[in-house]
């Protein structure tokens, strides 16, 4: 018998990298829709792998649709997946299309652009910061002037990823520099540029994510994980751990908005990454949601710290089949991001770990001689590790001791002429 295909849109991202190893492993056909600069960056592994790829332009939704599905046909696929947020919606109508375990595509935006989440959310009741969408210098002012919003504000992209282009802004002197970062931060196949941004109220508390998987329009939660996030204007990821648990009525009530923003967001088949905000008073607000798995190495926590092979999972859910959704471990994992501490170009490191006992899994990609920023995006990692064992502070103390051992050394130069590169949902994208 001849197994269904499996298709991933964009197979670039070490999360694609595991779905395309998992699928193959079982006997599955893998195929990538994906662009031609970027297949021509897959490495020799990832090429290997595939039995096939469309090179394809998801800057044309409609005709990377018709391509792809048409594609999809001929290859017998009988799964599409996608770990890449700026692909959810063309899965979601892929799907529907191909007629295979998906999203709802009438509502997939709501996952994708953060005006349509912001009324997504606003009309299934999900409590999240009050939302303003701002077109030109006018649009800003009354933003701003809006009692509900106040400051600290935040000034974001419709539809960004990564951190970039978001700007937390504690009085109106900084608005108009956050608004332009936003209007001037384009995804990864374009959009944007269009004059509006969103202003948000800010949201005081502490970071979590809720890691989820829907199958049939019912939701399995994976794990908690909490975020270190820088402070000041710019909050980017610098690292994730789980799994996390809160106080038992906290935890009910951050379940309860997250299944509300799954449902407001049409996910009925897949992984999906949501962001809270938990206040000191133990209230919750979702930030954002994303009708994907995590980036940032967290599928990776969740295996090492569960025992949950979220691979197969994501598979099975893709191909109809019940996912086996029970940890069958009780250990604790970390990331830690490793970030330059000014721009400039990077000229030496020394101390990164190598994977070992309970750091399963290590990756460089900063270039040396190549240019390095201040962290303003996620996509301004250099490097990441995964530390896991079976005790919580242990796991935390043998992260920031690994990490205090890394090096870097960063020349300035005089002109930072250096392009920050597309919003990632990807930590680590080659
Ligand atoms: N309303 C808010 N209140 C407080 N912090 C926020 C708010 N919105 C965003 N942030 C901070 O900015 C980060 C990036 O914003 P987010 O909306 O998640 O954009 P992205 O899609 O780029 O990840 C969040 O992880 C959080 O730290
Ligand atoms: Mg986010």
């Amino acid at each position: 018998m001849t197994l269904p295909g499996v298709l991933l849109l964009d197979a670039a991202s070490p999360e694609s990298g595991a779905l395309a190893r998992a699928a193959a492993a079982r006997g599955h056909q893998v195929h990538a829709a994906t662009t031609t600069a970027a297949y021509a960056g897959y490495g020799p592994e990832l090429k290997g792998l595939l039995a096939g790829h469309i090179a394809t332009d998801f800057t044309q939704p409609d005709r990377a649709l018709a391509e792809i599905a048409a594609y999809a046909r001929r290859h017998g696929v009988g799964a599409v997946l996608t770990v890449n947020e700026y692909l959810t919606e063309l899965a979601a109508h892929l799907c529907a299309e191909l007629g295979v375990p998906g999203n709802d595509p009438g509502r997939a935006r709501a996952a994708r652009d953060k005006a349509a989440m912001a009324e997504a959310f606003a009309a299934a009741g999900v409590s999240a910061p009050h939302t303003v969408l701002a077109q030109g210098e006018t649009g800003l002012r009354a933003a701003l002037a809006d009692p509900r919003i106040g400051f600290p504000c935040v000034i974001k992209p419709l539809s960004g990823a990564g951190s970039a282009g978001v700007t937390v802004v504690t009085g109106p002197a900084g608005a108009a520099a956050a608004a332009d970062a936003a209007r001037t931060t384009a995804g990864m196949y374009g959009g944007g540029g269009d004059g509006r941004v969103l202003v948000q109220a800010y949201a005081a508390g502490t970071e979590y994510s809720v890691e989820s998987l829907t199958q049939d329009g019912t939701t399995t939660h994976l794990a908690i994980t909490r975020k270190q996030v820088t402070r000041g204007p710019k909050r980017v990821e610098t690292g994730h751990s789980l799994p996390i648990h809160l106080p038992q009525a906290v935890e009910a009530d951050v379940y309860q908005e997250v299944e509300a923003a799954i449902r407001a967001a049409g996910i009925r088949n897949g992984a999906s990454h949501t962001e809270v905000i938990v206040g000191a008073d133990g209230r919750c607000v979702v930030i954002e949601i994303g009708a994907r798995l995590a980036a940032g190495q967290i599928g990776f926590l969740i295996q090492h710290a569960l025992g949950l092979d979220v691979w197969a999972a994501l598979l099975d859910v893709a191909l109809a089949r019940p996912a086996t959704l029970a940890p069958t471990a009780r250990g604790y994992a970390t990331v830690r991001f490793v970030t330059s501490p000014r721009a400039g170009r990077l000229t030496s490191v020394c101390g990164f770990p190598t994977t070992g006992p309970g750091v399963p899994f290590v990756r460089w990609r900063a270039a040396i001689g190549g240019l390095v920023h201040k962290p303003g995006a996620n996509g301004h990692r250099l490097g990441s590790f995964v530390v896991t064992g079976p005790d919580t502070d242990e796991v935390e103390e043998r992260a920031d001791a690994l990490l205090r051992r890394v090096r870097i050394h960063v020349e300035p130069v005089p002109e930072n002429t250096g392009q920050v590169r597309p919003a990632s949902t990807s930590a680590i994208a080659p």
